[in-house]
């Protein structure tokens, strides 16, 4: 059992895709165990993407992620982090494969509907970052 974080970014959440997504996740066997709706600021993006920060598109990432409010949950299942990448689909919507959640939902690289933890280790991290003292209930 793995467990890991997705965000639905503001741009699935504007379009009403809350449901279609966490649908998704459910349906492929990841089980919803935390979640909460927030807006994050400036300072708050920041610190989740600081493994980012000398990227170029860092600007633009914070940017779109502080623009709206986001859909934050922790998933759990067998293979959890992987199988939540493989649902997601790439990160450019162009390259993701027909039936994955960026491929339906998503418009640019910037506006992909959904983030998912890369690595078990970045998954506790991220779980950590938005539900830190609410760990022992999960
Ligand atoms: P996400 O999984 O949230 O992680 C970092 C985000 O940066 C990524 O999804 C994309 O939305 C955004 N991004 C913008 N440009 C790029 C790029 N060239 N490579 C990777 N991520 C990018």
């Amino acid at each position: 059992m793995e467990r890991t974080l997705s965000i639905i970014k503001p741009d699935a959440v504007e379009k009403g895709h809350i449901g279609d997504i966490l649908k998704i996740f459910e349906t492929n066997n990841l089980k919803i165990v935390a979640m909460k709706m927030v807006h994050l600021s400036t300072q708050e993006a920041e610190q989740f993407y600081a493994i980012h920060k000398e990227r170029p598109f860092f600007r633009d990432l914070i940017d779109f992620i502080t623009s709206g409010r986001v859909v934050v949950s922790v998933l759990e299942g067998e293979n959890a982090v992987a199988k939540n990448r493989e649902l997601m689909g790439a990160t450019n919507p162009q390259e993701a494969a027909p039936g994955t959640i960026r491929a339906e939902f998503a418009d640019s690289i910037d506006a992909n509907a959904v983030h998912g933890s890369d690595s078990l280790e970045n998954a506790k991290i991220e779980v950590e970052f938005f539900f830190n003292n609410q760990l022992a209930a999960l």
